[in-house]
């Protein structure tokens, strides 16, 4: 699949560190589909789409950095959508999100509302300031939310927030963010038996974005992140590398 080129059309702050671009192009997806991004002269990067018109970006690096110094009128390529996207099931569901992970959980959130699904939203970020999209989870159902220092919400971790939940008043769970943070939901969902109705968006290096480079690949199944996924339920994880390690763009092993 070719790039497309687009042109930014207009640019928010949400947080600090994360802005959202909206693009002159709309794209029928599915909540948690990504689109790789091709920032002229830089690189090509994953990044979900957090409405069907935009990416929501933490800068990071080389390539979010340079797409950081782009104005309204720039353009940048868009390759996609590519990937599974999330499987919305059920009647009342559980969203855990964090950091800039919340981006794809919030149109997932607005998707559930319509078809009217209830939704708990549980969101997680180091401070207030780094919280992404509450209004957006506050319009379509319940929310909680939890900051390391306390700013705001429960002071700590989402887990210790998950923890205190009755997980069987839910018919699905679904998760992004740091993949210490989603191994732990794992964990509680095979507890409470909920491991296949428990889905997450998985962050692998992504090269290719259509399934032929191998870069992406769990072991020890060999699903692709970028094709297969990068929603996958528990059970396809269980006993593979989540939230063990995963590979950087040379392919070596990076513990989580
Ligand atoms: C399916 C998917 C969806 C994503 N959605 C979002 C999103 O909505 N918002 C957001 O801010 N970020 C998202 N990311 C992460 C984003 O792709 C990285 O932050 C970005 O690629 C960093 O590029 P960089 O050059 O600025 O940083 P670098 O300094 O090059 O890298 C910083 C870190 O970013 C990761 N990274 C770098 N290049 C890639 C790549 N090609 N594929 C995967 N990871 C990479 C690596 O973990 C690396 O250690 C997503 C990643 C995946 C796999
Ligand atoms: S990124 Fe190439 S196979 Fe997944």
């Amino acid at each position: 699949m070719m790039a497309t080129n687009v042109r930014i059309t207009d640019i928010v702050e949400e947080t600090p560190s994360t802005k959202t671009f909206f693009l002159d192009a709309s794209l029928d997806y599915i909540p948690g589909q990504y689109v790789m991004v091709w920032i002229h002269g830089v690189d090509e990067i994953p990044m979900s789409l957090s409405y069907p018109n935009a990416i929501t970006v933490q800068k990071v690096g080389d390539a979010t950095s340079a797409l950081f110094k782009l104005k309204a009128g720039d353009r940048i390529g868009v390759r996609g959508p590519l990937g599974n996207g999330f499987v919305l099931k059920g009647k009342s569901i559980l969203l855990v999100g964090g950091g800039v992970g919340t981006a794809p959980l919030a149109p997932l959130a607005e998707k559930a509302k319509n078809k009217n699904i209830s939704v708990k939203a549980l969101i997680g970020a180091k401070t207030d300031r780094e919280l992404l999209f509450v209004e957006r989870f506050e319009k379509s159902g319940d929310i909680s939310i939890a900051t390391d220092d306390g700013s705001r919400g429960y002071k700590g971790t989402i887990i210790e927030v998950v923890s205190k939940l009755d997980l069987q008043e839910f018919e699905g769970i679904y998760s992004c963010g740091p993949e210490r943070m989603m191994s732990q939901v794992l964990n509680i969902a095979k507890n409470t038996g909920m491991t296949r109705m428990a889905q997450f968006s998985l962050h692998r290096y992504i090269k290719c974005g259509i399934g032929v480079c191998g870069s992406c690949c769990i072991d020890p199944s060999g699903l692709r992140v970028c094709r297969d996924g990068p929603v996958f339920n528990g059970e396809q994880l269980m006993d593979s590398e989540f939230g063990k390690y995963m590979r950087d763009g040379s392919g070596r092993r990076i513990l989580i």
